[in-house]
């Protein structure tokens, strides 16, 4: 089926012209004034709203068994959430534990996403251990297409690594090109400032974030800097939440360090203060690295506006009430994750770009382009070009609305941003050609996605 977009004001990193797009077999052939198309052609009028190339979130967790429970989207409700919102690819944390067969864990993770996602997916592979068959079952893995890896330094026992293991993970990606994800927290600080605050009778949620305090994340990401700059591989800092991790980080960039930084969306937007809400209401606020103090907020967005912070991702993780509740009596056991795989393009468009902190031009870079490049997903997506795979989001941008778990997609019973405005949402999404959404309706073919191969792009 052939695709015309008529009238778009497309908006590229570096460029924003007006123009047709038209698509054919799934992809990009033809971008120009006037352009006809074929009898039987869908056409879409995009006069007065703006087309990006589809959104890229590169940190989602979808099929998780975490904290003696599992996330509750499947890849069926995550898809249709996803594309809703516009994100057209989302990247997956396959997360097999450290007791688990890292490439059973592989093809288990690959097995939930198979022909039940109605976008498209790529996944990094968590690299919970280093043993003798390590080595030969990444390499596996990396052939398979799955060219980027991640490492936990905080979950001690479960997913977390050492040291050591952290060595030979980032060397074996060095040797292959693969880039590095970390989540970036001292485990052992961690551990200790946990018993110590439970301890001293101190179980509710609030008690999360000084348990996992500002220093902790701040030393997780220099510790890891230190490895990656010792092994000479290419890092990627997920998750980060604090300007103490953010100068941690910068440091290291200053060294010539090739390291690079996410930041999710609950960062930018809400602050402890949500966790310290009374009982399961600071529960669905619990997430890891925790809600920081507000003035956080500003210099995360800060350094998004100047590009220091590369990309913004979600970490997508939807635990329900009754999850939640398995922390009443320790925060300890609180599930953590916050869901937001649905509302971050909106989020960002209206608290970044509307609001006057993003430029335009680094909005869609920070949401599609810079994950696509530093993925392996270059120019195929994050971009709109001919060749490229025709995911478009056409954007309204008088759109006004409000975030709410009452009308949310992804399969929970609560949203973390309830009641936050949103100015601006796609009117139509198509994922290589096809429609799949309009103006907030899922319209498409279910399990159209496809898991996305990706090269080695960093020796
Ligand atoms: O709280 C979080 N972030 N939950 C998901 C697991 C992780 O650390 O990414
Ligand atoms: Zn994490
Ligand atoms: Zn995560």
């Amino acid at each position: 089926m052939a695709l015309l977009i008529r009238n778009a004001e497309i908006v590229n990193v570096g460029s924003q012209v007006h123009a047709d797009i038209f698509a054919e077999n799934e992809i990009i052939t033809r971008i120009g004034k006037n352009l006809e198309a074929p009898p039987g052609a869908e056409i879409v009028d995009a006069t007065g709203k703006l087309v990006f190339p589809g959104f890229i979130d590169p940190h989602v967790h979808i099929y998780l068994p975490f904290m003696a429970t599992f996330a509750k989207d499947t890849h069926e409700t995550a898809s249709i959430a996803a594309l809703i919102g516009g994100t057209t690819t989302y990247i997956e944390m396959c997360c097999p534990n450290r007791n688990d067969n890292a490439l059973e864990g592989y093809q288990l993770w690959k097995s939930k996403a198979d022909g039940k996602s109605a976008c498209d997916y790529a996944f990094h592979m968590s690299v919970t251990k280093f043993v003798k068959e390590t080595e030969a079952q990444l390499r596996q893995i990396v052939s398979d297409g799955t060219a980027s890896f991640k490492i936990f330094l905080a979950y001690k026992n479960f997913f977390g690594i050492d040291d050591g293991e952290m060595y030979q993970a980032l060397e074996l990606a060095k040797r292959l090109g693969v880039i590095v994800t970390a989540h970036c927290e001292n485990a052992e600080l961690v551990a200790r400032l946990q018993q110590k605050l439970l301890a001293e009778g101190k179980t509710g949620p609030e008690w999360h974030e000084p348990s996992r305090p500002e220093s902790v994340e701040a030393d997780g990401t220099g510790r890891f800097a230190t490895f990656v700059e010792n092994t000479q591989a290419t890092g990627y800092v997920v998750h980060l939440s604090c300007e103490k991790a953010l100068d941690a980080a910068l440091n290291a960039k200053s060294r010539g360090v090739k390291l690079h930084v996410e930041s999710v969306l609950p960062h930018f937007l809400l602050d402890k203060s949500y966790a310290e809400r009374r009982g399961v209401e600071g529960m669905k606020h619990v997430m890891s690295p925790p809600l920081r103090a507000k003035h956080n907020q500003t210099v995360l967005w800060n350094a998004l506006a100047l590009g220091s912070i590369d990309t913004v991702g979600t970490d997508h993780c939807p635990f329900d009430t009754e999850q939640k509740l398995l922390g009443e009596d320790s925060f300890v056991n609180i599930p953590n994750g916050i869901p937001g795989i649905e509302d971050r393009v909106n989020l960002l468009y209206t608290q970044g770009v509307k609001r006057g902190r993003l430029e335009l031009d680094r909005f869609v870079d920070s949401a599609s382009t810079r994950a696509a490049k530093l993925f392996g997903l270059f120019p195929r997506k994050g971009t709109i070009a001919v060749g490229s795979d025709a995911d478009l989001v056409v954007y309204d941008t008088n759109y006004r609305g409000v975030v709410s778990a009452k009308s949310q997609h992804v399969n929970n019973d609560y949203n973390g941003f309830e009641g936050m405005k949103i100015e601006g949402r796609p009117a139509v999404v198509t994922v290589r050609g096809k429609i799949q959404v309009r103006d907030g309706k899922f319209v498409g073919e279910h399990g159209r996605g496809k898991m996305l191969k990706r090269e080695p792009t960093h020796f």
